[in-house]
């Protein structure tokens, strides 16, 4: 075809890893800045299911081998937790950036008890992500790691 246009240089997908506890505000910040261009994967879409966790990587990794870019919506709070996410990641030659949302436990307290019904999450499961929470880490594999804070 005449003065056809050439594909610009194929980018590799990328996959962002949300971390953080509940109500820390992750999904709200997944909405303002990646919901018109990443596709959001999160258990949470799936409460009822058994074998969530298997789901997720399944899915994640159809999105990949489909050239979209994927946001992980799970508090992730432990390298075990995110280390499975970044291998699938790798295998599909995606780049892999953490955003940790890094707000103090009684300010995602608070919002979580400003929360209605289902959402509202039981203490004793913030309390548990708190205990296995680590920031995410370079080492594990991420290329970039973003923090965010709550700000004065
Ligand atoms: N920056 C913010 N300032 C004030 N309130 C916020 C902010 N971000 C989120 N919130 C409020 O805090 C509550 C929890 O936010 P959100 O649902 O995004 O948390 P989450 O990290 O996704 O939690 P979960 O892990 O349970 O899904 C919501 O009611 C939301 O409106
Ligand atoms: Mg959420």
């Amino acid at each position: 075809m005449v003065g056809s246009v050439p594909n610009p240089p194929a980018r590799p997908p990328e996959v962002v890893v949300m971390v953080g506890l509940q109500g820390s505000g992750k999904s709200t910040w997944v909405a303002r800045h990646l919901a018109a261009t990443h596709e959001i994967v999160s258990k949470d879409h799936w409460p009822n299911a058994r074998h969530r966790e298997r789901r997720q990587r399944r899915v994640l990794n159809e999105l990949l081998a489909a050239g979209r870019d994927v946001v992980v919506d799970n508090t992730n709070p432990a390298p075990a937790d995110r280390a499975p996410i970044i291998e699938i990641a790798r295998a599909h030659g995606a780049t892999v950036r953490a955003v940790y949302l890094d707000v103090p436990l009684h300010i995602c307290l608070a919002r979580n008890e400003n929360r209605q019904g289902r959402a509202r999450v039981p203490l004793v499961g913030v309390l548990a992500a708190l205990k296995r929470l680590v920031p995410p880490s370079a080492d594990e594999g991420f290329d970039r790691v973003d923090t965010v804070t709550t700000g004065p």
